[in-house]
């Protein structure tokens, strides 16, 4: 989607790090931009930050694992902007710690959260971008820990989830001309390691402590990349239609190896030429087909 100015865009989380980055750039880019968050102080701090800068944006509560309040406030933006077509599912816990050390209410925490809270952002603001025909873009915030699951494994499998959801969700929607971007960031400076403090009761208990305050101060002085400089990364990415918008080439080479020992697996034998005509639709498709594939993005567009 190249043309962003005067687009309308919606972006979950957008109250606080990542998601504020995002909007940052989407605003400054002449898109009309609702952020929407959890905690009041984040979304005033949001309001103060866009202030400041000169630019407008709106702003409500929402959790995102309630499907209705989703709706509403899909219904509220087309109501107040007339049209909604940009959606950001950035909205998500980092909730972390050994797999076999999670409570079921950790397990579902983390998938009402970082899976079924962009199922629910889809299904209410989709069809009102397909509705107006005129295309438009959803970014569906994973993390590079979907691509190299080595750590957080809960958390991982929900960001590979989002991953998958996403490339399925561009083969569909392309037809309609809406883009769907898997944003794959490593480590960028945000409230998410302090947030799993803010519990919601009715998820009960945690396997896992919380992180200690000298690992939240050290968080703060790590060399992360910024929140801005996410944002405008991602709004490179919305413009150029990718499909998997990542950020840290520092990744590069573990995510390699990753996929080449998926190749290793497969049996070295020929190809059951039968079998392989039965099922063309599950063995490839058109969307990773080299002339499809963007160039690389080569340098911090700023
Ligand atoms: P953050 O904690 O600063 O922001 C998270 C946002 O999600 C906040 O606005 C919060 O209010 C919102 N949120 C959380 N639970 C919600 C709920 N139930 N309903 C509605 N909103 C809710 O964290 P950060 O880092 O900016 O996270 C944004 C996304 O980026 C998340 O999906 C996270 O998993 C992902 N991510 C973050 C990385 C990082 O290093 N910060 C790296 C890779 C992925």
């Amino acid at each position: 989607m190249e043309d962003v100015e005067g687009r309308v865009a919606f972006v979950t989380g957008g109250s606080s790090g990542i998601g504020r980055g995002i909007a940052l750039a989407f605003a400054r880019a002449g898109m009309r931009v609702v952020i929407s968050g959890r905690r009041q102080e984040h979304v005033d701090e949001s309001l103060a930050e866009f202030a400041a800068a000169g630019l407008d944006v709106e702003a409500v509560l929402l959790d995102v694992t309630d499907r209705d309040a989703v709706e509403r406030a899909a219904e509220d933006t087309e109501r107040r902007f007339g049209r909604v077509d940009v959606l950001v599912n950035n909205a998500g816990i980092g909730l972390t710690g050994p797999i076999m050390a999670a409570t079921p209410a950790d397990w579902d925490w983390l998938l009402d959260v970082n899976v079924k809270g962009v199922g629910h952002g889809i299904c209410a603001f989709v069809p009102r971008i397909q509705a107006h025909g005129e295309g438009g873009h959803v970014v569906n915030t994973a993390s590079m820990a979907g691509l190299l699951p080595i750590v957080a494994g809960l958390y991982s499998m929900t960001k590979a989830a989002v991953i998958a959801l996403s490339e399925a969700l561009a083969i569909e929607l392309a037809p309609d001309g809406i883009g769907v971007s898997a944003y794959c960031p490593g480590p960028v400076h945000s409230n998410i390691a302090g947030a799993v403090a803010r519990r919601p009761e009715r998820y009960g208990e945690s396997g896992y402590a919380l992180p200690p305050a000298a690992f939240l101060e050290r968080a703060r002085t790590q060399p992360y990349m910024s929140y801005a400089e996410a944002g405008e990364r991602v709004l490179h990415g919305v413009r150029r239609n990718d499909l998997f918008i990542l950020t840290h080439p520092e990744f590069r080479d573990g995510v390699r190896d990753r996929f080449e020992t998926t190749l290793a697996a497969f049996p070295d034998e020929p190809v059951d030429e039968v079998r392989a005509a039965a099922i063309p639709f599950l063995t490839s498709h058109t969307a990773y087909a080299p002339e499809k594939r963007n160039p690389s993005p080569r340098s911090t567009p700023r």
